[in-house]
């Protein structure tokens, strides 16, 4: 099966078929994630999931490009979005530019994924308008955490929640393909399902969303401290934890290696 385009996820969401995508940025959890995807993301999370950093402002244009090459070298049918990480947008569209064609170009992902709105607008326009196609993000924005004082449920006034509406209508306007809608109550997706027609991707966000995106660790239970909004379908880190514990024994007691597991 080729690769799904932007074409394949716009007729998935003209018949809402619910959006499938999973933040996932190594060759294993790519390679298994692909087959019931319709996205990956290669999110900057991976700074903290991966790489233990205290927030996602570290992380830098190589990472990204390192983890979104892997990602699509190892996947065949999900439509793969590399996140632009923090700095790398902010300045001007024109750097923009520079830098999502930099991601487009080394990793050979189909899209790029920034944070904001309204601010923002006119260097998502200047992307789309060159062939770099867009997903927004709204509501709770990770990288302006700082700025949101933690990671706290957004759109919880009348007039966050206006911002947050306004926000995404700047965001389509300007031609972009998809939102991710993060920490935001039912509502607000309410409001925003009657103004935008474009997927919207749901995390911390209700079902109402034409997608859901998780975190593969997370969802796998490989993290020790998740949102209450993550469903564990596994528990990895037990499993991990008891698979170690079992090595470690074997070959301190030399019951491992046997006869054949050598040469
Ligand atoms: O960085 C990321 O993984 C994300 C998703 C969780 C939406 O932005």
């Amino acid at each position: 099966m080729s690769r799904y385009t932007i074409s394949n996820i716009k007729q998935k969401f003209t018949k809402q078929e619910k959006l499938v995508v999973v933040a996932a940025y190594t060759k294993s959890m790519a390679e298994l994630a692909d087959q019931y995807s319709d996205m990956i993301l290669v999110g900057d999370s991976l700074g903290m999931v991966l790489y233990g950093m205290e927030s996602t402002l570290p992380v830098d244009m190589n990472l990204m490009i390192n983890h979104g090459k892997a990602v699509v070298n190892f996947t065949s049918k999900s439509l793969i979005i590399v996140d632009m990480p923090f700095g790398s947008y902010q300045v001007s569209k024109e750097e923009t530019f520079k830098n999502a064609a930099k991601i487009m170009k080394r990793t050979g992902a189909n899209a790029v994924k920034l944070e904001g709105g309204v601010e923002f607008q006119e260097s998502i326009e200047f992307l789309t308008k060159r062939g770099i196609a867009v997903m927004g993000h709204v509501g709770l924005l990770p990288q302006s955490v700082n700025q949101l004082g933690g990671y706290k449920f957004q759109g919880k006034d009348k007039k966050s929640e206006a911002q947050i509406i306004k926000d995404a209508v700047a965001i389509e306007a300007a031609g972009a393909f998809a939102i991710v809608v993060e920490g935001v109550k039912k509502e607000v997706v309410a409001k925003l399902k009657k103004k935008i027609n474009i997927p919207l991707i749901g995390i911390g966000a209700a079902k109402e969303c034409d997608g859901q995106v998780l975190v593969a660790n997370d969802l796998l239970g490989m993290s020790e401290n998740v949102a209450k909004f993550v469903k564990k379908y596994a528990n990895l880190r037990e499993d991990i934890d008891s698979a170690f514990k079992q090595y470690a024994s074997e070959v301190r007691a030399k019951k491992f290696p046997e006869s054949k597991h050598t040469y």
